[in-house]
């Protein structure tokens, strides 16, 4: 069926119509921001280079993904090669010994935020909303400190970080995965 043959969203239609007309609502027609770093991305290589040696952020096989949502949110997660990170002895999540916890937390990181595009839809800023690194809670980060660069045409997209006042620098290269929404 039409949608426009059906009686029912033809007289919500005229109603919603009728409405704005009686209340002089200005037409506005939609823009929709464009988001070119919107999509779901997952970890080609990690690394860090500190006092200028650089080595693999989170070991040789690093698995992780980054979702930029279209509502500006944002979800990531990385961690070392999955079948190193220990399992627990106990089973249970809150009893690791002093060691599981400790390499968890080492080959882990995982952050939740919000985030800004400039106009023509490329990386602005992120806000981490919460973080398993808790340093990081809070953090407002421009392209200055998080560098988001997308490459060929939008298929990679290359992370430089660098927090103020440390030598630390970590680069990721991000390749879009799923489709492009
Ligand atoms: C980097 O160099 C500084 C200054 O020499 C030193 O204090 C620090 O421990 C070094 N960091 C690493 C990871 O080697
Ligand atoms: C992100 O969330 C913070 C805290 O809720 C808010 O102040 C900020 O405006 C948000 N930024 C975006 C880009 O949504
Ligand atoms: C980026 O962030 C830095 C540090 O917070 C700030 O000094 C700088 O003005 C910001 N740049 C832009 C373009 O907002
Ligand atoms: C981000 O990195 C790209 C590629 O290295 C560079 O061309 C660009 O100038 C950087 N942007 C900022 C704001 O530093
Ligand atoms: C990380 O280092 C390896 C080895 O030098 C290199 O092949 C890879 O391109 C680097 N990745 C990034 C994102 O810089």
């Amino acid at each position: 069926m039409h949608p426009l043959t059906y009686p029912g969203l033809l007289t919500a239609l005229l109603s919603s119509l009728h409405l704005a007309a009686a209340h002089s609502i200005p037409f506005e027609p939609h823009k929709p921001t464009p988001n070119l770093v919107a999509g779901t991305w997952s970890v080609v290589t990690a690394n860090i280079t500190t006092n200028g040696t650089t080595a693999p952020a989170f070991g040789d096989h690093p698995t992780g993904i980054l979702i930029f949502a279209p509502t500006f949110y944002f979800s990531e997660l990385i961690t070392v090669d999955t079948a190193t990170l220990p399992r627990f002895a106990s089973n249970n999540r809150a009893d690791g010994t002093a060691a599981e916890n400790a390499a968890v937390v080492a080959g882990t990181i995982g952050q939740i935020g919000n985030y800004t595009v400039a106009s023509d839809g490329t990386f602005e800023s992120d806000l981490i909303i919460a973080s398993t690194f808790p340093n990081w809670i809070g953090l407002d980060r421009n392209m200055t400190a998080l560098n988001e660069t997308l490459e060929e045409g939008g298929r990679f997209m290359r992370e430089m970080l660098h927090d103020a006042g440390t030598t630390t620098r970590v680069e990721i290269l991000w390749e879009r995965v799923g489709g492009w929404e």
